[in-house]
């Protein structure tokens, strides 16, 4: 693997492989036996230009994993804050040698440039409204683990797509793995171009689905949360206890409290949260082991 900028030219079978080297990997860690390793001495700069908790520690405990060294830039209190560039501050981190960046932007399009401008792989941790692509991996991850196979699964992504980057990439890639995806949300955080069937009626979104993947409103965006969106779109008890048997919640984080998902709901047995989160370490070491050159 050269980079990982996007899920978007990631085949079914690539993607395929991809989540059973995660799975394996998870289990590895969970027995206490994970063996994979990077070559020595490889380190990896995470480069985070907006908030994060789980993504920002899942890549650094990774790394750690691998035995890779790791630098993590705050750019709050380094020398952006006296106004240094973008593209002077990442290829100065290029300069003090890293072999890969992990890098997180508002703008869309920020890790690719950042790519151009240092020649150096790069890992997109989110930018904007663009892509997630290791948030995609680890919840499709997630969902093959839960479910054994992607056949003939259902999934209704719930929220602010229309703002949401998580969904750009798990769009793409429950495409390539076949699953059939429908958008829900009111009709001002669904999309305005989409192939993907569309419900602004939570009752008909959630009916016949394997997966409820919530979606945090996105209010840095522009979205704003209203006493509607909870009414109409909010997944508490009762909308939950309409769901099938099988049916499972998803959700990326951080989560609006008591928004998107009721608190008793957040906590349920149907809750796969804590999972996703669980992947994403093995889901950013396979990633990062592929590009520096490790065997997985
Ligand atoms: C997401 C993000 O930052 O894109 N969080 C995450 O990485 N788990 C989702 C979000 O902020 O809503």
């Amino acid at each position: 693997m050269k980079d990982f900028l996007s899920i978007e030219p990631i085949g079914g079978s690539e993607l395929m492989s991809l989540i059973r080297d995660v799975s394996s990997l998870r289990d590895a860690i969970d027995a206490g036996e994970s063996t994979v390793r990077a070559p020595e001495g490889k380190s990896v700069a995470n480069v985070f230009f907006e908030p994060s908790t789980r993504t920002r520690l899942s890549f650094d405990l990774a790394a750690q994993r691998l035995g890779a060294h790791v630098i993590t830039l705050h750019p709050t209190t380094s020398s952006m804050g006296k106004g240094e560039s973008i593209r002077d501050t990442v290829e100065t981190i290029a300069a003090i040698g890293v072999d890969v960046l992990v890098v997180r932007h508002p703008e869309i399009g920020v890790p690719r440039r950042v790519a151009e401008w240092t020649g150096l792989p790069v890992v997109n941790a989110g930018d904007g409204r663009g892509e997630h692509p290791t948030q995609a991996l680890l919840d499709v991850a997630t969902i093959a683990r839960h479910f054994g196979s992607f056949e003939g699964l259902r999934a209704a992504i719930v929220g602010d797509v229309a703002h949401s980057r998580v969904a750009v990439s798990l769009i793409h890639a429950l495409r390539a793995l076949g699953v059939a995806t429908k958008l829900v949300g009111p009709p001002a955080f669904l999309p305005t171009h989409t192939d993907l069937p569309t419900s602004s009626d939570i009752d008909e979104g959630l009916h016949d689905v394997d997966i409820v993947y919530t979606l945090r409103v996105q209010t840095e965006r522009g979205a704003e949360i209203d006493e509607n969106y909870v009414r109409n779109f909010q997944i508490d008890s009762r909308r939950a206890s309409r769901l099938a048997e099988q049916t499972v919640l998803m959700h990326p984080g951080p989560m609006n409290r008591g928004v998107e998902l009721s608190d008793e709901v957040a906590g349920s047995a149907r809750s796969l949260v804590r999972e996703q989160v669980r992947n994403g370490v093995p889901a950013r070491m396979v990633v990062l082991c592929s590009i520096l050159g490790g065997n997985l």
